[in-house]
């Protein structure tokens, strides 16, 4: 089973990732490269980021016996509300157009989750309260894990300031430690990103988290009530959430909200 997923991985990835290396040269400077070698030319640099995010996930299942404690082990550490835990898409009623089309945005990104984590495909969902953005984020979330062993961590943002907070009185805990955990998430879900009035350390520490994350490839997720141009203007910096903005895929919800339903 473990062999079958590092060989399907193996396989996708290089399709994905596309020919770098021709009978020994880089395809595209045409520099001599060695067998499974990296070429450090500057259109193959992108790539190589690419292959190397691949490996790490695939060289992960060396370390693995059982498939399924892993993939377990993986969801408890994505640390996703528990409430939506052990739901699919099939839980998410889709009565209006606006729905279907936000429930197959989100399943296409699940469904093609190796090739967007290898592209950084960061996704952004804005909308009215009570809309399902935090469910449909953990869902995809989990079902990412579970096919593709890509790891995800889940973090509102409010939780995350308390967090980092609890560090402060606790010689044993480290904030930085805190920090550098979600910051270099394969997968991160940043939610509710304005649902409390950021601290100046908490705009910076987004701003940290956006750069890095875009220099180093990695997708992020965020899930927010305001608009685009709201979350530059009022909440972060416009270096911040255009960094998310580059390179994603969003997402509209402007239904009722489904906790006032009766
Ligand atoms: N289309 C839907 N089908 C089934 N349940 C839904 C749907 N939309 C929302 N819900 C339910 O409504 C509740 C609120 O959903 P959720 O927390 O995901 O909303 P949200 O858009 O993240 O809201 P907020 O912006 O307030 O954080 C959850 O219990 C969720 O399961
Ligand atoms: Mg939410």
């Amino acid at each position: 089973m473990i062999q079958q997923r590092i060989d399907e991985l193996a396989k996708l990835g290089s399709k994905i990732i596309g020919p770098r290396i021709s009978e020994g040269h880089c395809v595209f400077c045409g520099n001599e490269v060695e067998k499974g070698g990296y070429c450090y030319c500057k259109k193959a640099e992108k790539i190589n980021t690419q292959v190397r995010k691949l490996r790490k996930l695939i060289n992960k299942y060396g370390y693995i016996t059982d498939l399924k404690e892993y993939t377990h082990e993986q969801i408890i550490e994505a640390h996703f509300p528990k409430k939506f835990a052990g739901m699919g898409f099939d839980d998410y009623i889709t009565e209006t157009d606006e729905q279907k089309y936000n429930l197959q945005i989100i399943k296409n990104y699940a469904k093609n989750a190796l090739e967007h984590y290898l592209h950084a495909t960061n996704l952004i969902f804005v909308g009215h309260f009570g809309n399902g953005k935090t469910m449909l984020m953990s869902v995809a979330g989990d079902e990412i894990i579970r096919k593709f062993g890509i790891q995800v961590k889940y973090v509102n943002i409010y939780d995350l300031a308390e967090e980092i907070k609890k560090t402060f009185n606790d010689k044993n805990k480290s904030a930085s430690a805190v920090i550098e955990g979600y910051k270099k998430a394969p997968i991160l879900i940043l939610d509710d990103i304005d649902k409390v009035n950021p601290s100046p350390f908490m705009i910076d520490l987004m701003y940290g988290f956006s750069n890095y994350r875009a220099e180093n490839q990695l997708p992020t997720w965020i899930n927010a009530n305001h608009s685009l141009e709201d979350l530059s203007d009022k909440f972060y910096q416009e270096g911040t959430i255009s960094r998310f903005f580059e390179n994603s895929i969003k997402a509209k919800f402007t239904g009722i909200n489904w906790r006032l339903r009766g």
